[in-house]
């Protein structure tokens, strides 16, 4: 039987609900827009209480945020906000090899994946610093540096809002892709993910192809490969390339790496011979929209308060005090170009609201 997280902590089983509150300080695109209600929540209980009164006083709608860091707002929320804060982490089985290990939503991903280091558990260190919550790491199959969740991922728990059940949902179950999962397509908007189990090698297996990681530990002058020589490489990309979030607003990579049929690739090729492409199993080839974006000259283009970051151009960013619909202006206008320049339509990874 599966045992919520906080099953036996003591807390309020009826968390307050917020009236018209800014969603400023719950996403990291730190744009000032009202939401109709806030709630936080700890464990099943109180979600289930919560979602009783959201029915009781006829919320429109609801939205469960993490750590609201691949979300955009460009409208106030006319529903109710859920905050995930179930919290955890507990070994559940293990062998020789792996370790199976569970955490509940509200856990923030980066502490996960130093819990996961610092116990020699491989698997997750090339996702270190990814910011957000694990609850949200299935939705979109979070990625970076030559590994995906779906490598490491065992299973996860999700509350279904209409039938009010617990469900289990397996590998197979999540139909996990680029940045994409069942969560986003057929089952989009149905279930809370209330905790997440990954299977972690007790051996590490190194994935280090990813180029700028060799170069990152050459510099660092490692001799030998270890989970924390690498998350640490992974860090140092990291922050010398992205914005944080505290300094500068953004959701991170604003859009998708488009995949094109080879052909459409050779034809890019033969105009433009630097083009940025990764070819993929099924035969197409991935490009790099932060080179099609740079291409266009729109590297630290500005419109307004919203901007292309200067270091990384599939980063948008808030200046200062944006709105949702200037950054989503800007969105459109980067479409705009590349798609005139190079004919490949550019797609959101952010969650737009
Ligand atoms: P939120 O923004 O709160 O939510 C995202 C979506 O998931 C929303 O639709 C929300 O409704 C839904 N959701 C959240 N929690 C739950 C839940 N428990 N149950 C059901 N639905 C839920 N992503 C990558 O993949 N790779 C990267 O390298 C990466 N780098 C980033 C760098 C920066 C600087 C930033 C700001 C973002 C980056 N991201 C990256 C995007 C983001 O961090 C991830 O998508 C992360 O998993 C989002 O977590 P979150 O808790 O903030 O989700
Ligand atoms: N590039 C440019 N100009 C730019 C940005 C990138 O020419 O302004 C080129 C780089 O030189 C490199 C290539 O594009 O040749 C790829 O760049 P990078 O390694 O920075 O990765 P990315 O494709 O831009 C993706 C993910 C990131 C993830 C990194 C590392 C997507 C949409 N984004 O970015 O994820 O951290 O790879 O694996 O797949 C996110 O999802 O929010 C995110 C940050």
């Amino acid at each position: 039987m599966w045992i919520p997280y906080n099953y036996f902590t003591m807390h309020t089983l009826h968390p307050i609900i917020h009236k018209h509150i800014s969603l400023k300080p719950y996403h990291t695109f730190g744009i000032n827009v009202l939401a109709a209600g806030l709630a936080q929540f700890e464990s099943l209980g109180q979600l289930q209480a919560l979602l009783a009164t959201a029915e009781a006083q006829q919320f429109k709608k609801l939205l469960v945020l993490g750590g609201g860091s691949n979300v955009l707002f460009t409208q106030p929320f006319d529903g109710l906000v859920l905050k995930n804060n179930i919290d955890g982490i507990t070994v559940v089985a293990e062998d020789d090899e792996q370790v199976w290990v569970k955490a509940g939503a509200g856990v923030n991903w980066h502490a996960l994946v130093m819990h996961a280091v610092n116990h020699g558990w491989g698997g997750i260190e090339n996702l270190a610093l990814i910011p957000g919550c694990v609850g949200a790491g299935p939705m979109q199959n979070i990625g970076a540096y030559g590994v995906e969740l779906q490598s490491v991922f065992h299973q996860l728990e999700a509350y279904h809002l209409h039938d009010k059940t617990c469900v289990s949902f397996s590998l197979a179950d999540c139909s996990f892709g680029y940045r994409d999962s069942v969560f986003k397509r057929a089952l989009k908007g149905q279930f809370v993910i209330l905790s997440v189990t990954l299977r972690l090698q007790k051996q590490p297996k190194f994935n280090v192809g990813y180029g700028a990681i060799r170069t990152q530990l050459e510099e660092m002058g490692v001799q030998e490969l270890t989970l924390q020589a690498v998350s640490n490489a992974v860090i140092a990309i990291r922050q010398s390339k992205l914005p944080d979030p505290a300094v500068l607003g953004n959701a991170g990579s604003f859009f998708k790496n488009p995949t094109v049929d080879a052909s459409v690739f050779a034809s890019i090729q033969q105009q433009f011979s630097a083009v940025v492409g990764y070819p993929q199993a099924n035969g197409m080839v991935k490009l790099a929209a932060g080179w099609l974006i740079e291409q266009c000259g729109l590297k630290g283009f500005r419109l307004g308060q919203a901007g292309v970051h200067g270091k990384q151009a599939l980063v948008l960013v808030n200046h200062g005090n944006t709105t949702g619909t200037e950054v989503l202006a800007l969105s459109k206008m980067v479409i705009a170009a590349v798609q005139s320049k190079f004919g490949v339509v550019l797609e959101a990874e952010v969650n737009v609201y």
